[in-house]
């Protein structure tokens, strides 16, 4: 960042503005200019002096006049530039209407002055300046909400030129040769062209797995389910493992299978930290090595065990070939938020079909009409926007942010401003807060382990409520089961060869990508899309 200083610049008030292309000198582009306005002595030059650093033409009069016309998306960012051209105007108007009155304020506390007023006077001029200064701050308000829609705008032009790239890059030959679709008559076939792009073919049987998608961490339960002496069966990747705690209390993950005979291991006991078969007593460590075998002399077995860890109240396992990552991945909700409900459920359909489900929103107000969405409208028009990065974003116009963490995890973050009421405003704005976890884990190519927690930021003793345990758990399955229905269809149509993700539309991109990641994992890729790291 380049900082240029005058002389005069240790005395206020000075001017901070960032500067824009439009405004770039040499030796200060892309950075802040720090300007003195006026020398110790202050005088009567200080308004010439702050007219030249404000003296920025009013841009509106060279807004392209586009209102009601198709845009290509070069006019559009060319409209989008015009409007950061205009924030950083209007903030500079701000910002010297600010400085104008602090000076006035300065000049009726100067102790100096005071002799010559009255206090009734000064009284009256404070009072003016008090009304004038909270009009100010009410304007600088308005400019930061313009910031923010211009950087909104911008997020979603960004969009339409990336998706404009990858149309040019798809375009075939014959495409090339018909005129740039800068027209409405031709928005139609842009339109459906770009569809058509954006389709996926998820049809027919789920495929088997790929290794690579077994090559991640996954949580598999909470802490708090998984006692000293119980067993947790658990189907992963369609196999079937059995997790346990051994006699230092830490958890471990065997094959639910008896190296004898093949019996389930779960429908034993768990006796001094090993896991005992209810067929003839055979018992295994944590690590799957048999430690006792009675009625026979013990022999050198052991059944497969995975890499399990605990860590922030979940437990997490490694079913992948590769030597697992150092790191298991944080899933806390935000600073500022308690656990209320942590819920585990089985469920009937292919965690890709439940991750497509969480990771859209748009389906809120005719779906889950006896839950959280009812009396909700139907906005005219539903925006996933994603600023930071590709599988984050947040939802426009409900004040909810999301995330796709892969493998298969959705965290979000509602805003709730009052109870049922969510349109209008983001999740920033709102005093009070739900956080949401799910993890999707794959049991089988038709079967889920949902694990779902829910934190908030508020109502602290609301989890000392009795039963309320009970009262999440009956709310979780209700809205559940509002989508069930429906996927649990949609997988149906599926194996029979429909393809659900046949028509992809704007409020579909995080489920899109979504489905381009677990292509490309699906594919073996190199580098997955929307990641750092390969
Ligand atoms: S089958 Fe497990 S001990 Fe025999
Ligand atoms: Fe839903």
């Amino acid at each position: 960042m380049t900082i240029v200083a005058t002389a005069a610049a240790l005395s206020l008030p000075i001017s901070l503005s960032r500067s824009s292309k439009l405004n770039t000198k040499k030796g200060v582009r892309g950075g802040f200019r720090v300007v003195a306005v006026f020398g110790e002595e202050g005088g009567t030059g200080k308004k010439s002096a702050w007219g030249t650093l404000f003296d920025v033409e009013d841009p509106r009069s060279k807004v392209p006049q586009c209102k009601g016309k198709f845009l290509d998306v070069h006019q559009a960012v060319e409209v989008a530039r015009y409007d950061i051209q205009y924030c950083d105007w209007r903030a500079r108007r701000d910002v010297l209407t600010i400085m104008l009155l602090h000076e006035k304020v300065v000049e009726v506390l100067n102790p100096l002055a005071r002799e010559y007023k009255s206090i009734g006077t000064m009284k009256k001029e404070l009072a003016e300046l008090q009304g004038e200064l909270a009009q100010a701050h009410k304007q600088v308000h308005i400019s930061e909400a313009r910031v923010g829609t211009a950087l909104d705008k911008l997020a979603y032009m960004e969009e339409l030129v990336n998706d404009r790239l990858l149309q040019d890059r798809n375009t075939t030959a014959s495409d090339q040769t018909s005129p740039s679709p800068s027209t409405s008559t031709q928005s139609l076939e842009v339109v459906q062209r770009k569809l058509q792009r954006k389709s996926l073919n998820v049809s027919g049987p789920v495929k088997p797995y790929h290794p690579r998608l077994k090559n991640f961490w996954y949580p598999v339960a909470f802490s708090t389910d998984l006692k000293e002496d119980t067993m947790m069966p658990i189907d992963c990747f369609e196999e079937q493992w059995v997790v346990f705690r051994g006699n230092d209390g830490k958890p471990g993950c065997v094959r639910n299978t008896c190296a004898h005979r093949a019996c389930p291991l779960h429908l034993g006991s768990v006796n001094e930290g090993r896991i005992q078969c209810p067929y003839h007593g055979w018992e295994y460590s944590t690590d799957g090595k048999c430690e006792k075998m009675p009625s026979t002399r013990l022999l050198n077995v052991k059944i497969k065990s995975l890499p399990c860890f605990e860590q922030e109240g979940m437990i997490w396992i490694w079913p992948g070939n590769d030597p697992p990552t150092a790191t298991i991945p944080s899933l806390q909700p935000p600073p500022g938020f308690q656990i209320h409900a942590e819920i585990v459920m089985e469920l009937p359909v292919e965690h890709g079909l439940l991750l497509d489900n969480l990771l859209d929103l748009a389906h809120a107000p005719f779906t889950h009409t006896s839950t959280f969405a009812k009396g909700w409208s139907v906005p005219s028009f539903v925006k996933f926007l994603t600023p930071t990065s590709g599988l984050q974003g947040y939802w426009d116009p409900y004040p909810i942010d999301m995330e796709f963490r892969p493998p298969c995890m959705v965290l979000s973050t509602i805003g709730i401003s009052k109870p049922g009421k969510l349109e209008g405003q983001n999740t920033r704005q709102c005093a009070t807060h739900l956080h949401q976890l799910h993890v999707c884990l794959p049991s089988s190519r038709q079967k889920t382990r949902l694990l779902y927690r829910m934190s908030l930021d508020f109502a602290p003793l609301l989890k000392y409520l009795p039963f309320v345990q009970y009262l999440w758990r009956h709310f979780a399955e209700q809205v559940l089961n509002e989508d069930l229905r429906l996927v649990v269809g949609q997988q149906e149509r599926m194996l029979n060869g429909a393809n659900i993700w046949n028509w992809p539309v704007s409020y579909d991109k995080l489920g899109v990508r979504y489905r381009l990641w677990r292509e490309a994992v699906d594919q073996g890729a190199k580098q997955l899309p929307f990641s750092e790291s390969p």
